[in-house]
């Protein structure tokens, strides 16, 4: 099969920021007396910042919080989480990751982003590897989270290409769920490496070359 595009998740396929929400959230939850931890952080990956929100506020034990107060809390992780990305830079991206991206290149592939992150274009500034992407697919242009496909055929649009012909490459199983719902072909790293609808397995990031051969 000749696929003609790769679209790729961001947060823990090519960069690892989940610390920096990790941090946000925590600060802001501890400021508000709820309970979160790793585990509670680990439900957040892929989810939208407004998703996240209402999944940490199930530990909320006060009044009913209107949506403008809501949105005041999601504010303030974000400020926090933009702060922490201020350290990043290329020193964030192995090499393997970027010799891949450019070799794929080099074949003719189209790259996309597909990422749930509104932050999704600073971070690529960051690490300096935006020039790399043909289009960007993030949490600006969807108004559903994964396990939706909105973002990966959002992603394959942006491209010009149909699902169909396109692989996407994530870290976790809502990821891969979503692929399979827009009828891309899904690739596995990390923990989604096993994941049963997983069709292309990653032990490692350079092994999407094999599948563009
Ligand atoms: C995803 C992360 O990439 O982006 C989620 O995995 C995060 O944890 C989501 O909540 C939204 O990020 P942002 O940067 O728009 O707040
Ligand atoms: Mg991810």
């Amino acid at each position: 099969m000749n696929y003609k595009g790769i679209i790729f998740d961001l947060d823990g396929v090519i960069v690892f920021t989940d610390k920096y929400h990790y941090q946000a959230w925590k600060t802001v939850a501890d400021e508000m007396g709820i309970y979160f931890d790793e585990q509670i952080n680990h439900r957040l990956r892929g989810v939208s910042r407004m998703d996240s929100l209402d999944i940490i506020l199930e530990r909320y034990e006060g009044a009913p919080l209107s949506q403008e107060e809501k949105n005041v809390i999601a504010e303030k992780k974000n400020n926090i989480y933009r702060e922490l990305l201020q350290t990043m830079s290329p020193a964030d991206v192995t090499d393997e990751v970027r010799d891949t991206l450019k070799e794929l290149r080099n074949r003719g592939i189209k790259i996309s982003l597909g990422s749930s992150s509104k932050n999704a274009k600073f971070i690529l500034e960051k690490v300096e590897l935006i020039d790399l992407f043909d289009a960007i697919s993030d949490g600006t242009n969807i108004t559903r989270s994964k396990p939706d496909p909105e973002v990966f055929l959002k992603g394959a649009e942006f491209l010009g290409l149909n699902p169909e012909d396109c692989v996407v490459v994530e870290d976790a199983d809502a990821g891969i769920e979503a692929a399979v719902a827009g009828g891309m072909h899904p690739a596995g790293i990390g923990e989604a490496r096993d994941y049963v609808k997983t069709e292309f397995k990653l032990d490692t990031f350079s092994d999407l070359l094999k599948i563009f051969e």
